[in-house]
């Protein structure tokens, strides 16, 4: 159960108006160390919201996320916040700089 992160069953509904879009719907998968995924799909297959789970940026509506065997998901904005520093790196498409801010503060600014 170390080095993996794990989606079990999970679920990703956005509710517009009356209408609910399933965004991910039971989705399972084990991310293990040092291997190289690929994830794809064609547009609106739910890629981005499956990374954006996994990377801790956004929340299940159901389901389990677990890193090396601990529940995460239910953690506080602090201790995800941790997480992402220490475990789990995210490399935009776009870089999301802060503009206003130097190279080396953008550099320190998650310190
Ligand atoms: N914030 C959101 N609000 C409403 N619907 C969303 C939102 N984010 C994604 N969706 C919907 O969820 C589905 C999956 O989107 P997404 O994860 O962006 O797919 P992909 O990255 O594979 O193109 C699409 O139907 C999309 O319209
Ligand atoms: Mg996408």
């Amino acid at each position: 159960m170390s080095n993996e992160l794990i989606l079990s069953k999970g679920k990703k509904v956005f509710k517009i108006g009356n209408e609910k879009i399933y965004a991910l719907n039971n989705v399972s998968i084990t991310i293990r160390n040092k291997t190289f995924y690929a994830i794809m799909g064609h547009s609106g297959a739910g890629k981005s919201t499956l990374i954006q789970i996994l990377g801790l940026l956004d929340s299940l509506s159901e389901g389990e996320l677990y890193l090396n065997g601990e529940k995460i998901q239910d953690l506080s904005e602090n201790e995800k916040a941790r997480i992402r520093m220490e475990q789990v790196g995210f490399v935009f498409q776009s870089f999301h700089l802060n503009p206003k801010l130097k190279a080396i503060e953008n550099v320190m600014l998650p310190i």
